[in-house]
């Protein structure tokens, strides 16, 4: 018999706020026959972020990874399953959305680089810390409703067509090649972003915009 594994998804803020992207890319998830073992939004302290990415604390984009974390609410999963681990890595594709084959989540819905909708664990071991770390830090429980909480969400949000996804991507696309940044693009990303929100607050979808923008402002310094 093949043994079950638990799996630690976040949903990122540009999933949360882009409500109906974030509840769609559940359904998928639970489309492949996912146990969901716990549900919850909720706010990331920047602690949390760096703890959560403190393998990443040496890189260059270590402060932007934890301003993008921490900048809107995010959902956490707990999936349970065979094989699932590797199963959602694979649903969700390529870490930079550009490489991400566009039949994957990260195709579909990831906006640039790494604004790439989720995180999933990449291991057992890392799986197990990570349910851990989120437990004691960051509240998050298991629970016999987490399946049922999932699902309506799901049927609360992943209704209607609203995705902007391929206009968030010309906007960042054409900034970078224009070398445009002016504050228009800051704006537009905010309208953008504003247009599926439920419940989230005015200053985090500014501040998930500004996050995109400062991605934008350094690749084009980098040109
Ligand atoms: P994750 O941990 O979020 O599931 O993503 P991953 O395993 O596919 O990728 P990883 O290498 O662990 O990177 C963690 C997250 O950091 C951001 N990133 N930005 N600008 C950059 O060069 C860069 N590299 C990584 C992405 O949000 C990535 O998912
Ligand atoms: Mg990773």
């Amino acid at each position: 018999m093949k043994s079950l594994e638990r799996s630690f998804v976040i949903i990122k803020p540009d999933g949360t706020v882009r409500r109906r992207i974030g509840a769609l890319v559940i359904k998928a998830l639970l489309e492949r026959g996912y146990r969901v073992r716990a549900f919850k939004e909720m706010r990331v302290t920047r602690r949390l972020a760096e703890m959560h990415y403190a393998v990443h604390s040496e890189k260059p984009f270590f402060s932007w990874l934890v301003d993008f974390i921490t900048s809107a609410p995010v959902l956490v999963l707990i999936f349970q399953a065979e094989n699932v681990i590797q199963g959602i890595r694979d649903a969700l594709g390529s870490t930079f959305v550009q490489k991400a084959e566009p039949s994957t989540l990260r195709g579909k819905y990831g906006i640039w680089a790494g604004v790439n909708i989720a995180h999933a664990s990449d291991a057992s071991e890392t799986a197990s810390e990570e349910i851990r770390l989120w437990t004691s830090e960051g509240g998050v429980v298991e629970s016999d409703d987490a399946g049922s909480n999932a699902l309506d969400y799901i049927e609360r949000y992943a209704v209607g067509d609203t995705d902007f996804t391929m206009e968030i991507r010309s906007i960042v696309r054409d900034a970078i090649e224009e070398r445009d940044t002016s504050e228009t693009i800051l704006e537009s990303l905010t309208d953008l972003l504003r247009k599926d929100a439920n419940g989230i607050e005015n200053q985090e979808i500014e501040a998930l915009a500004r996050v995109i923008h400062e991605f934008v402002l350094e690749e084009i310094e980098k040109q």
